[in-house]
């Protein structure tokens, strides 16, 4: 089935920042499989994590307990300070079970409320569920009908959440950095405001942290930055580093499934935990995230002096979440087009690049990528702008 529309080439192998289609040309991924590749492609770490689970135990059942899921659970909760977890195979179930437990909260605690404010242009995910939750605009017709319960606020504006708050609301929900959007950020004091709503109408906060998380702002997670703790948080994309896996965390207080409410095959899987627990390991070591930032601050540079000659504005995002707009109506697009094109010349190297819009490039490389490689990736990108 036609999903997506994809360029005529064929990838065949990758190592860290690298990918090598089937007739040996490389090309240096900026997007990583939508930010999911954590350590880029292949690393070691997470092959040989994944090799030895596989070899010891892939699936005994979601029903039983296996070595790897407690074990990721209990570093995931020491990481964020959230008590409780439920692994998923995507982001889109992790947020599917973060409206669930939201719900569930409000039938037993807040009355019944069970609408969750969300936020126009979000992206949460394509279950009904997510889509509806999501802001993305066409979202509301392409599958209607939706499913009910999730107004719409407008990011940053704190008066358009208060006026959508009514004894039916359980919930806030929100990117920190809304990814899909275009890179566009909730402002810090944006978000202790939320808290502080929330707090005062006993509301839970819920981030999607499916884009953000795992190092990928240059802070564990997205919300640090503003100093403000959620209630439910979920994981996706860099927490498997390229295999599938999602995660719902939640505080203790909010906990409130029983056997019956929430469940799937492949949740909590050895394998896929046993990737994300090499991925947190490489995460958390001392320097990784120092680097993440510094070579944000050298990517962003860098598209900050394209911006300045293009006469754009200046990268937007945080670490290694970042934007940038072209000047002219498909300028993205064609610059994504002739990064592939690059790898076409005898000796060529070519550049991966996402257009989230058909203005701007959004830039999500590994996590680990090289100084050098941040330089030719300014290089190789100068060559995709139209001619000055
Ligand atoms: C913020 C956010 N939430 C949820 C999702 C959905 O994740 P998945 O595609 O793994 O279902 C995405 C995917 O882009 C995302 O960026």
């Amino acid at each position: 089935m036609q999903v997506t529309p994809r360029p005529p080439l064929v990838f065949a192998r990758g190592r860290g920042s690298w990918l090598w289609d089937s007739e040996e040309r490389p090309y240096l991924d900026l997007v990583q499989g939508w930010a999911v590749n954590t350590l880029g492609h292949c690393a070691p770490a997470l092959v040989e994590a994944i090799t030895a689970q596989a070899a010891r135990l892939l699936h005994p059942g979601a029903g039983v307990h296996n070595e790897r899921a407690p074990e990721l659970a209990q570093r995931l909760a020491g990481l964020s300070g959230l008590d409780r977890c439920f692994f998923t195979n995507s982001g889109a179930e992790a947020n599917e079970g973060a409206i669930k437990l939201a719900r569930k909260f409000g039938r037993l605690h807040r009355g019944g409320a069970h609408e969750i404010i969300t936020f126009e242009h979000g992206f949460h995910g394509r279950t009904l569920a997510t889509m509806s939750a999501s802001g993305k605009p066409g979202f509301d017709r392409l599958f209607a009908p939706q499913v009910p319960g999730f107004p719409k606020a407008r990011l940053n504006e704190l008066a358009s959440v208060e006026a959508l708050v009514s004894r039916d609301t359980v919930a806030v929900m929100l990117e920190p950095i809304q990814g899909e959007a275009g890179v566009i950020e909730a402002e810090p004091a944006f978000l202790r405001s939320l808290r502080a709503l929330c707090d005062a109408h006993g509301l839970l906060l819920v981030f999607d942290e499916v884009q953000t998380g795992v190092g990928r702002t240059g802070r564990l997670w997205g919300h640090e930055e503003a100093g403000v703790r959620p209630d439910i948080m979920t994981l996706g994309k860099g927490l498997g580093g390229g295999v599938p896996i999602g995660a719902l965390l939640a505080r203790e207080a909010v906990c409130c499934f029983e056997p019956g409410d929430q469940g799937g095959t492949y949740n909590g899987n050895p394998l896929v935990c046993a990737a994300a627990l090499a991925v947190l390991d490489a995460v958390t070591a001392p320097g990784f995230l120092p680097a993440v930032q510094a070579r944000g601050r050298e990517l962003r540079a860098g598209l900050d002096r394209i911006a300045a000659r293009t006469g754009g504005a200046p990268a937007r995002g945080r670490g290694l979440l970042l934007a940038l707009d072209l000047p002219g109506a498909d300028a993205a697009r064609q610059a994504a087009e002739q990064g592939l094109a690059l790898a076409a010349a005898p000796g060529g190297r070519g550049l991966l690049l996402n257009a989230v819009r058909p203005q701007r490039l959004r830039l999500m490389p590994a996590l680990d990528i090289a100084g050098d490689e941040v330089a030719l990736a300014l290089e190789l990108l100068e060559r995709c702008l139209p001619a000055r």
